[in-house]
């Protein structure tokens, strides 16, 4: 079995539900606490195993390429003041993994930005995480995956429950449990209506997925949106007989892209930081709500 050693990461949407703060910056930028988004993303496919972290961005989203970048006016600087814990952090960001960059010209749906990224790759399984969904978990997300990847030997989709009544925002599939937080999948469904969900387990955009899986993306036409679904793509090929898996990842699970879901964010890292912790936490407890 090939080892998981890429992980392709869409960062090119225009992060509508988030705007006026979007406008002018990547919503992958945005801070939880102090690190942008996407610094938790590629953290946790660091620990999880990737070696290549390929971005698949757009316009507007070049702060995070200086983000993963040598900083080296920077990290001098910090050097000068004495600084240099800092300046080591600083310069652990752009060493933590090997990063590539493409293009996606217009924003057509992860399953299109999926595919700019495939064309990175070796015809060989990869990871796919959105730029959206932290998992705050002591096994980090994306290696909880690969361990089911390992053991079943096929494509692994992330679950969560869900309440039906919010059906309509995510993809949801059909399936049976096999014990122990694995799901046999017969199915899944790009936001049906909540009485038409056949499960009330939706996707988190988080996958190991197999070049067989790439074969139908390939084939898989825009929905009357403009955009390429993935899980389109996921249902034809279990359609034509492939394997596919569903793991329901232990850990909280925050939708950074969503600004209620964002704000929830900061609470659980501002509560667990280091440093600001303690101070916030006081902070908290004077509000009455
Ligand atoms: C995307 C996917 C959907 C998934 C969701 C959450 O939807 O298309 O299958 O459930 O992310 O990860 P979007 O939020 O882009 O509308």
């Amino acid at each position: 079995m090939q080892k998981i050693k890429k992980v392709i990461i869409p960062v090119g949407g225009f992060g509508t539900r988030f705007l006026p703060a979007t406008k002018a910056q990547p919503k992958e930028m945005l801070p939880v606490v102090d690190k942008p988004v996407i610094q938790y993303l590629v953290e946790e496919a660091v620990d999880s195993g990737i070696e290549h972290v390929i971005l698949v961005t757009g316009r507007g989203k070049r702060a995070i390429e200086d983000h993963f970048d040598h900083a080296a006016e920077l990290e001098s600087y910090l050097e000068s003041r004495g600084k240099s814990d800092l300046a080591k952090e600083i310069r652990k960001i752009s060493s933590m993994a090997f990063f590539s960059y493409v293009r996606q010209k217009e924003p057509k749906g992860i399953g299109d930005a999926v595919l700019l990224g495939v064309a990175l790759t070796n015809n060989e399984p990869v990871a796919v995480m959105s730029g959206d969904d932290i998992i705050d978990s002591q096994i980090p997300a994306l290696k909880q995956l690969i361990n089911v990847y390992k053991k079943y030997g096929g494509p692994v989709i992330a679950l969560k429950k869900i309440p039906l009544s919010e059906a309509n925002k995510y993809g949801v599939i059909k399936g049976k449990s096999l014990g122990g937080g694995v799901w046999k999948i017969d199915g899944v469904v790009e936001k049906p209506k909540p009485e038409k969900a056949p499960s009330d387990m939706m996707v988190i955009s988080k996958y190991i997925l197999t070049p067989e899986v790439f074969s139908f993306l390939h084939k898989t036409k825009p929905a009357p949106n403009g955009e390429i679904y993935l899980t389109e793509a996921v249902d034809n090929y279990i359609k034509a007989g492939g394997k596919m898996y569903g793991y329901e990842v232990k850990g909280e699970w925050y939708d950074c892209g969503d600004k209620l879901g964002y704000m929830k964010a900061m609470v659980n890292y501002g509560i667990k930081h280091p440093e600001l912790g303690e101070g916030f936490k006081e902070y908290l407890k004077g509000f009455r709500v």
